[in-house]
């Protein structure tokens, strides 16, 4: 992005931010209220209709059955539902969301889960063996990204998370926390580029921390020198992704590691894609940019388990490079009449099952198989680079390795969300991003089963002809992000939003 892009964006955010004040103001007009009640409804039939398929064809239930039923019958219903939903992913038709999905090893999983279904670590007396598999995990995950070339004073250790977006709540928590005890800070501030995860803007909201975004560059990485001069005294921390999330480049660890190094502040890289993903890419010779702990500068990671780890949904690992800074992430209470009572991370009870799964998978699949499984996702995503590249309606964002946005050459001639919704209608399901306007797809190993790649190349180029010879109509992804394009986030899509998840939990 030049400056003139950003001074653009700037300008629109600023216009937004007032266009949204004036919105809540004259949606309280009942005119006005009527006519977008109206629209909302027509949009939410839509939505409510997509997020929930099944209607009457299974029992509805808004109460507990009097009488428990049938083991067997309970079964067979959730048997029935979930064959519906799988030959997607199982296909390899989906964006991301399943990282491996092989059936021995989803066996292998569920066996491993089952073995102890029963556990929780938060009894770390009653469960040694969870214990045990969690400082494992946290170990393993260590060792992989550079904790014994951190250097002397390092002392990397971490937590197990229940996902990237627990990781980096706790650690930006953390950062506060410390903050707060070491320097006063009352006012703290994060600076983040625009393209790191929505997880820092949760923190942000829930911790009572302010979040400056910084316009990414013209190659989608985060502007170091920008971000350098949003620091001020305040500022606890600095973040880097690696990759990001919407257009899969890795941002200038190095160089952002050294403005946090020089300040004394933190630096964390958000590795919850790449983490398992980087370090074999590195040992196959990919020149990837240092990421890891081996950059002095880094002071906490992120990396998803239940990604590219291959572990079942539910784990993630937060490291930090020394435990002076992770006990402000712990908490304790001594005077509950409960107890004295301490817990790691942001839930109580949870599920040891999920843990004792996870190291299983790492255990299984050990060095060999995540360098096996990280040259064929990166050799798929290769193929898709350039099959897209090859498309001339189509162009490729930033250079990427394995999660890949693709926006259209000439948006006023072609609507790329559009493509997107063709591209569903041949049962892909592709993540819709904005500003730009683009789509990307994140190659896991169901991509890298025979032919997936080939017909996905084959559709998307079926998708942009259909979309070029036919007239836009109602109905897909296109006219919700047309929407937010138009309108303030925090207006109608922030209210559409609601609804949505309302809807999510009517029966
Ligand atoms: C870079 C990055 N960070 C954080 C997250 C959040 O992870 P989760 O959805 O597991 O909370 C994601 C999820 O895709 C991600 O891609």
């Amino acid at each position: 992005m030049d400056f003139k892009d950003r001074a653009k964006q700037q300008l629109r955010d600023a216009s937004e931010s007032v266009v949204g004040v004036l919105f809540e103001q004259a949606k309280k007009l009942p005119f006005v209220k009527d006519r977008i009640a109206a629209e909302y409804d027509k949009m939410m039939a839509e939505l409510r209709a997509a997020a929930k398929p099944y209607g009457d064809e299974f029992p509805s239930c808004d109460a507990l059955p009097e009488q428990g039923r049938s083991r067997d019958e309970v079964l067979a219903q959730m048997r029935a539902m979930s064959e519906r939903e799988s030959s997607r992913w199982e296909d390899g038709f989906v964006s991301g969301a399943v990282y491996h999905g092989d059936p021995e090893h989803r066996q292998f999983l569920e066996q491993a889960y089952a073995i102890h279904s029963q556990t929780n670590p938060l009894h770390s007396d009653l469960w040694p063996s969870v214990t045990k598999y969690e400082a494992e995990i946290v170990a393993m995950t260590a060792d992989m990204l550079g904790a014994k070339q951190a250097g002397a004073s390092a002392e990397v250790c971490g937590t197990v998370s229940s996902g990237g977006t627990e990781s980096i709540l706790m650690a930006m928590k953390t950062y506060r926390d410390r903050a707060r005890a070491e320097q006063g800070n009352d006012k703290p501030n994060i600076v983040a580029p625009t393209s790191a995860h929505a997880a820092f803007d949760k923190a942000s909201q829930y911790f009572g921390i302010e979040l400056r975004k910084i316009p990414v560059g013209e190659d989608f990485r985060a502007d170091v020198k920008a971000m350098k001069k949003a620091v001020d005294r305040h500022t606890i921390c600095l973040v880097g992704s690696a990759p990001c999330f919407p257009h899969g480049v890795i941002d200038p660890i190095p160089e952002l590691a050294a403005v946090a190094f020089a300040r004394n502040i933190g630096f964390h890289t958000d590795a919850c894609l790449g983490g398992f993903v980087l370090p074999w890419a590195r040992e196959l010779g990919y020149p990837i940019t240092e990421f890891d702990f081996r950059v002095e500068g880094v002071t906490s990671i992120s990396a998803d388990t239940h990604k590219y780890g291959y572990a079942a949904k539910g784990t993630s690992v937060l490291l930090y490079r020394d435990k002076a800074l992770r006990k402000h992430q712990w908490f304790t209470l001594t005077n509950w009449p409960g107890g004295i009572y301490f817990s790691p991370t942001l839930a109580g009870s949870r599920a040891g099952g999920i843990s004792a799964a996870c190291w299983a998978a790492m255990q299984a699949i050990g060095r060999q198989g995540y360098l096996d499984a990280t040259q064929a996702i990166l050799q798929a995503g290769k193929q898709l680079r350039e099959g897209i590249a090859a498309i001339p309606q189509l162009k490729l964002l930033g250079d990427p390795l394995w999660v890949i946005s693709f926006a259209a050459a000439n948006p006023d001639k072609l609507d790329v969300y559009r493509v997107s919704d063709a591209m569903s209608k041949r049962r892909w399901n592709l993540n819709g991003l904005h500003r730009p306007s683009c789509v990307h797809i994140a190659v896991t190993l169901r991509h890298t089963q025979a032919g997936v790649v080939e017909r996905f190349l084959a559709d998307l180029r079926e998708a942009v002809e259909e979309v070029e010879r036919t007239p836009a109509g109602a109905g897909g992804m296109a006219p919700v992000y047309g929407i937010a394009a138009t309108l303030p986030a925090r207006g109608a899509v922030s209210d559409i939003l609601g609804m949505y998840m309302d809807a999510l939990y009517e029966v």
